[in-house]
Order: structure tokens, then C-alpha cells, then sequence
């Protein structure tokens, strides 16, 4: 007989269903995975085998076959593990097929069978809602974000036995109810623009900026306080709107980077990636495409210091993204679109040596060096800073 475990794999920051079949017949002991898995999910077979054993729960000693259906999709990621030994032991400790289809199930796997957080568990809840499941069941750690904006239940286990005697029914598990504090959406910022003393045509560029969502860049010489400046204008920017906060959080949620302790973002982002980092980190992408800086920065600040250091290609990227608030990464097998709606602060020196313009200070730089410093920043970026 063959069992299915409904789970999904991330698609961007979308959630797409994957049905997980297990086949177990006679024949020479094996264990195959099949349907487009990437690397990471064909290593989980050592985990899923450990995991299973060491919770005393039986392994099946025999020809295993798992189908990741629909075929067509590459997956990727560790999400995996939980289904496919639930699938796998389903069997043997007569789990019923009726219960197994009412949940959307996503986890992976330690080698003692604990349960560690996934990806996307905000996306999955959304998913698991659309097909109108009775709910899901999530590693604890990814719980809070999946319950927070539905209102589905969220069945938080720790450990792989947990989630198989729920689903033997031999225990009852509350769904999660994470702290609904979203109708106090200010949030305390620890600094604030009245930190910045004086400078007093900087505020106000910056303030016209944040109200009307313009670009800017900022050009001063060293210790002129454009970091400082920079950093606080989040705090006078409006508070996110639910929806805002939603489209963000989801962003967060795809990337891994939410826990219990923080299972939404209410505060605007401020992001603020070193100018030594890759296209990939500041764009997105990677095989299975994860969010970049720019994502990350939606309905927030995305702060380029040293805005000439940046590599050229990096900088280039950032032109579709600024006109049309979303990055479309492509790559061979799947094509993405992330959200990228946010407000580009640059800063730079006037010059390499930073002193030009300064009285106190002369400039020791040639006109050709400071003419190779400005050429970084080329013409179609200094359009799309107002
Ligand atoms: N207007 C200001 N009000 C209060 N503190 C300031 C102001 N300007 C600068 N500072 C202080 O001076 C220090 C240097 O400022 P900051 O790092 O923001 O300068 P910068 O323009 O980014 O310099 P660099 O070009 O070297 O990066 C900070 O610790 C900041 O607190
Ligand atoms: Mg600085």
C-alpha cells in the first residue's frame, strides 16, 4: 500500500503542495528518493534512518521507495525529513490514510529525532488553508510565525514520536497561540532621529525622503554622521500597516529568520549589507533562490554605506528592483520573484581621501582620482536617486 504525507517545497517566497508517497515492498533492502530531489534531500535518508531508530520506532527493513509528486518540481531543503518518516512508518503503526490527508506536515529531522525549524512555515500555513486542511504540523520553533497572521491551527511538536502519536490520536496537542500584539504596532525604536544634533539640511532631505519614499544619497566627509542619520530613519518613518508587516514578515519567514521569540516583523527594516558582499547575498538567488538584502530591506531602508565600494554588478542589480519594487532571479531549472520595495539610502565620501569640500582638512586626491571615484556610480542609479 502507499502512503502520502502532504508537504510543500518553497517556490520564492511561495508555498507549493508536494505530496510524499511511500512505497515499501519485498526485495532486497534499499531506500530511493525520487521526484527532482536536490542534495540536501537525498542526504536526509541518513537522517530519516537514524531518527526513526533512535525513537525506537520501527525502520522498515526493506525495498523503499519515496516519490516527491508533482515530479516536475525541484526540491530542496530539509523541510523534507519529517513527511517522509512519517510516510515511511505509517505502515507499520497503522496510522490511518483519513488522518495523514488532514495535515500539511513540514520538519527537519535531528539524528535523536528532535525537530528543528523549516523555512517558509508562514507560506505553508497560507498553503494549507487555500486546500482547506484541518491544519498543520510544524516543528515548534516555526509555529508562532505560521499562526500568527491565520487562523489555522498550528500543531507545534518537538520531537518525531510526538508527531506520530498525535497522528495515532493516542495524544491531544494544543494548536499554537502565539501573543497577538499586533493592534500595538509601535513598536519602541532604542535610537531616534533627535539623536542627530545640528545638520539641519541633512534632516530635512532625509525627512522629505522618508515621507515621500525618494532615494537618496548622502555625501559627506568622514565622521560627517551619515551612518548615524541613516540608521534612524526607520524611526521616522509611518508604522507598518498589517498588510506591510505581512508581506514582510512572509519575506523573513522564507528565509529562516524567525523564531518564537520573533515570529513577526512590525518594525520597518533596516538593512545595511557590508560592501563586500555578493550579488547572490544583496539580490537573492542561490539554487533553491532565497531572498537577498533587498528583500529583505521591503517596506524598509536598505542602507548602502560606502556606496562606490560596492561592486559594479551589485550595483547595476539594483536598477529593475528600484523601478519596479520586486527582484525576478532567474536561473536554469526556476525563475523567482521576490518583493524589493524599499527606500535606498547610499552614502559616500566626496572623494577617496574623503576631505573634498572640507575647509579644515585639504583634499589629497588628483582630479582624475576623484573623477574615477564618482564614474563608480553610474548614470541609469544616479537617475533613480531623487
Ligand atoms: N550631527 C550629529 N549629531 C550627533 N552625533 C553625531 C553627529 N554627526 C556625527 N556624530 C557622531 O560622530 C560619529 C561618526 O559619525 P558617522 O559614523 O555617522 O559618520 P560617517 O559620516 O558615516 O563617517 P564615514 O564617512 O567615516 O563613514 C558617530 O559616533 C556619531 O554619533
Ligand atoms: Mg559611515
Amino acid at each position: 500500500m502507499v502512503y502520502k504525507v502532504l508537504t510543500y517545497t518553497l517556490i520564492g517566497i511561495e508555498a507549493h503542495l508536494i505530496e510524499v508517497e511511500a512505497d515499501i515492498s519485498h526485495g532486497i533492502p534499499a531506500f530511493n528518493i525520487v521526484g527532482l530531489p536536490e542534495n540536501t534531500i537525498k542526504e536526509s535518508k541518513e537522517r530519516i534512518r537514524s531518527a526513526i531508530k533512535n525513537s525506537k520506532l520501527p525502520f522498515p527493513e526493506h525495498r523503499i521507495t519515496i516519490n516527491l509528486a508533482p515530479a516536475d518540481i525541484k526540491k530542496e531543503g530539509t523541510s523534507f525529513d519529517l513527511p517522509i518518516a512519517i510516510a515511511l512508518i505509517s505502515s507499520s503503526l497503522n496510522i490511518s490514510t483519513e488522518n495523514l490527508r488532514k495535515y500539511l506536515i513540514a520538519g527537519e529531522l535531528s539524528l535523536n529525532g528532535e525537530i528543528r525549524k523549516i523555512r517558509g512555515a508562514l507560506s505553508g500555513a497560507f498553503l494549507s488553508k487555500k486546500i482547506n486542511l484541518e491544519g498543520v504540523i510544524f516543528p515548534e520553533d516555526s509555529s508562532s510565525e505560521a499562526a500568527y497572521f491565520t487562523d489555522i491551527s498550528v500543531y507545534p511538536v518537538k520531537h518525531l514520536l510526538e508527531a506520530i502519536n498525535f497522528l495515532k490520536g493516542e495524544i491531544v496537542l494544543e494548536p499554537a497561540k502565539p501573543k497577538k500584539n499586533i493592534a500595538s504596532q509601535n513598536p519602541l525604536h532604542e535610537i531616534d532621529f533627535s539623536d542627530v544634533a545640528g545638520q539641519f539640511h541633512a534632516k530635512r532631505a532625509l525627512e522629505i525622503a522618508s515621507a515621500g519614499k525618494h532615494n537618496v544619497l548622502m555625501t559627506g566627509p568622514p565622521g560627517s554622521g551619515k551612518t548615524m542619520m541613516a540608521m534612524r530613519i526607520p524611526t521616522i518613518m509611518p508604522d507598518m500597516t498589517i498588510e506591510e508587516s505581512l508581506e514582510t514578515t512572509m519575506i523573513y519567514s522564507a528565509g529562516g529568520l524567525l523564531s518564537n521569540d520573533k515570529p513577526i516583523i512590525n518594525k520597518r527594516p533596516f538593512r545595511s549589507p557590508h560592501h563586500t558582499s555578493s550579488e547572490i547575498a544583496i539580490v537573492g538567488g542561490g539554487t533553491n533562490p532565497k531572498p537577498g538584502e533587498i528583500s529583505l530591506a521591503h517596506n524598509g531602508v536598505l542602507f548602502l554605506d560606502e556606496f562606490p565600494e560596492f561592486k559594479r554588478p551589485v550595483i547595476e542589480a539594483l536598477r529593475q528592483p528600484l523601478e519596479e519594487g520586486v527582484i525576478h532571479v532567474s536561473r536554469a531549472s526556476i525563475s523567482v520573484t521576490f518583493p524589493a520595495n524599499f527606500l535606498l539610502v547610499a552614502a559616500m565620501n566626496p572623494c577617496f581621501c574623503g576631505n573634498l569640500g572640507d575647509n579644515s582638512k585639504p583634499c589629497t586626491c588628483t582630479y582624475a582620482e576623484i573623477q574615477k571615484y564618482r564614474k563608480k556610480i553610474s548614470g541609469p542609479i544616479l537617475d533613480r536617486i531623487d
